[in-house]
């Protein structure tokens, strides 16, 4: 998406859409490091990690949000699941816009079936994973200032594990966001960055790290872009 006008400003710099909730999200990940990486063509902005990794090996599941097969946020995700599987650590992969979930209805249903939900879709292929998972990546294009409509709609399911009558806990500890768009702001991001800020603290996820990359529309755009290395590195710091 892309409106014409002045090159400096073009993208989606000119819309003045940033909320109360971004400007307080961008207020609370400026109070951390920021570290900002110039290259000639992008900037990266990477929020700092606020913790060290323990050490040990875990089971992580990253989770993407992208259709386009190699896209940017896809490229993204593969640096990071090299990084972690050189750290030893378990990975698997969920391409959530490669066989679409639908979205969570309300519907009362969850684990009266035994199962956490009662739809039927990829949902089903989804939660086994889930459930092994002990930390999530989730790693989204930015599309209208948020999640892709395909990582907001598995985040809709995670909703079972959240209530009363559930039969199973998640295992999830820690969680990490990477997203990428073509912006050239960082507060873009500030709409998905507040939302992960109040998913972890419902969920009582710890945060590993933030990784937004600007600046990247094409396809391929992301290649050989600094930021896979920022990625790889948050992997094998997992
Ligand atoms: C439906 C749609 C909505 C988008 N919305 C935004 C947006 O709000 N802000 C932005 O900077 N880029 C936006 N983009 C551009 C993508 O974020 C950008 O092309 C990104 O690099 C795509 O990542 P991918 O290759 O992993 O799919 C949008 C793209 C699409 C298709």
């Amino acid at each position: 998406m892309s409106e014409s006008g002045n090159s400096s400003e073009r993208g989606f710099s000119r819309r003045k859409l940033l909320s109360a909730a971004g400007l307080l999200s961008l207020a609370s990940f400026a109070g951390g490091a920021l570290f900002r990486h110039v290259s000639s063509s992008v900037r990266v902005d990477v929020d700092s990690f606020t913790t060290a990794g323990s050490g040990h090996s875990k089971n992580i599941l990253v989770v993407t949000g992208s259709g386009r097969s190699g896209g940017n946020s896809i490229l993204l995700a593969d640096a990071f699941i090299k990084g972690a599987r050189l750290a030893g650590h378990a990975v698997d992969v969920f391409h959530s816009a490669r066989t679409p979930m639908g979205a969570c209805l309300h519907c009362g249903g969850c684990w009266t079936a035994g199962t956490p939900c009662v739809i039927k879709d990829s949902f089903d292929a989804f939660y086994p994973k889930l459930e092994e998972a002990e930390l999530l990546v989730l790693c989204s294009p930015l599309y209208w200032y948020n999640f892709s409509g395909h990582l907001k709609c598995v985040l809709d399911r995670l909703y079972p594990y959240s209530q009363k009558n559930r039969l199973r806990d998640l295992k999830v500890r820690e969680a990490m966001l990477l997203m990428c768009g073509e912006s050239h702001f960082l507060r873009s991001f500030a709409g998905p960055a507040e939302a992960y800020r109040q998913m972890l603290g419902h969920a009582r996820w710890k945060d590993r790290g933030r990784l937004f990359v600007t600046g990247v529309d094409d396809l391929g755009a992301m290649v050989g872009n600094e930021a896979l290395r920022t990625a790889e590195k948050m992997g094998q710091e997992a």
